[in-house]
């Protein structure tokens, strides 16, 4: 599948990167409007690809990306030290105004996989501009913050967070709710997993797990400047699923009817994804406590869009 990246920047570049190295793309086209970038970045990639997988890599303008499957949208500003997501909101949604209707005029039957931060408003503000049927406008969401818990809860366990099965959901953000009600190691509950390895877990672990997950980007650009490995290979895998029409579950976000009491709002859930895109919504039980943080988080998101939205 070819797969076109508007954002030749650390994000687009990387997961233009991933995709080479896990072959996930027959074609990847870099767009930026620092034409300089796109083209240094996509050399660079390209000298990668006979250490890795069969993939064409190109830069050109919008018009390069006529045919591409899904275009990821990685334009924009990254947070700086101290600076939240959402603090990101004006600058990026003015980008999205020119880079959408570019975007769709060269590739007008792909999903967009949005990146750009605040990601979850970004994707609402996609889904306006571009007027793409919701289920082909996905956003990587907490894509990421999934994989950051299941990583840490692999860790305290002592297993591979590949038998670690755990979902964040919500905000790609300081509001993001982890679901320790439904995490699962070894098909067991984390708390019984953790106790038959010896490790009871404890209300400390638990508290350096939920800050570990939330505060990791703040922590990683604190040292060098912006993060760009995880996302960038979150995005390869949200493509390799649609690509493959896997039927992966996922939590990605997209404009959602209602969830917690809010309505209309773009947020992460466990999505099941195709070639179609967003084919289904899986919604997990939730304790009352992860039902009202989910509630707070889908309230911040519908407020900070219809700030947009006005
Ligand atoms: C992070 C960025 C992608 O969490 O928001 O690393």
């Amino acid at each position: 599948m070819k797969v076109g990246i508007v954002g030749a920047g650390f994000v687009g570049s990387t997961a233009a990167y991933a995709l080479v190295t896990s072959g996930g793309a027959s074609e990847v086209v870099l767009v930026d409007a620092n034409e300089k970038l796109a083209m240094a970045q996509a050399q660079d990639i390209a000298h990668a690809v006979p250490f890795a997988r069969a993939t064409t890599v190109r830069h050109g303008p919008y018009e390069a990306l006529d045919g591409a499957g899904v275009v990821v949208l990685a334009a924009g500003v990254g947070q700086k030290p101290g600076e939240t997501r959402l603090d990101l909101l004006e600058r990026n949604a003015r980008v999205f105004g020119q880079v959408i209707p570019a975007a769709l005029a060269a590739a007008p039957e792909a999903i967009l996989l949005v990146a750009t931060n605040p990601v979850d408003v970004m994707t609402h503000i996609a889904t306006h501009i571009s007027g793409l049927p919701r289920h082909r406008v996905i956003g990587s969401g907490t894509v990421l913050d999934t994989a950051r818990f299941r990583a840490l809860l692999g860790a305290r366990l002592g297993v591979t967070p590949k038998s670690v099965h755990a979902h964040v959901v919500g905000e790609h953000g300081d509001s993001e709710v982890l679901l320790w009600s439904g995490a699962t190691a070894a098909g067991m509950p984390v708390e019984r997993c953790a106790a038959q390895l010896g490790h009871p877990l404890t209300d400390a672990d638990r508290a350096a797990i939920d800050e570990g997950v939330r505060r990791a980007a703040y922590r990683i650009i604190e040292g060098k400047g912006h993060t760009a490995f995880g996302i960038g290979s979150g995005i390869a895998r949200i493509i390799a699923a649609i690509a493959g029409d896997e039927r992966a579950v996922l939590t990605c976000s997209t404009l959602t009817d209602a969830v917690a009491g809010v309505r209309d709002v773009t947020l992460s859930l466990p999505r099941v994804l195709g070639s179609r895109g967003v084919v289904d919504t899986v919604m997990p039980p939730l304790s009352a406590e992860e039902e009202t943080a989910l509630n707070r988080s889908a309230t911040i998101l519908r407020e900070a869009a219809t700030g947009v939205e006005q």
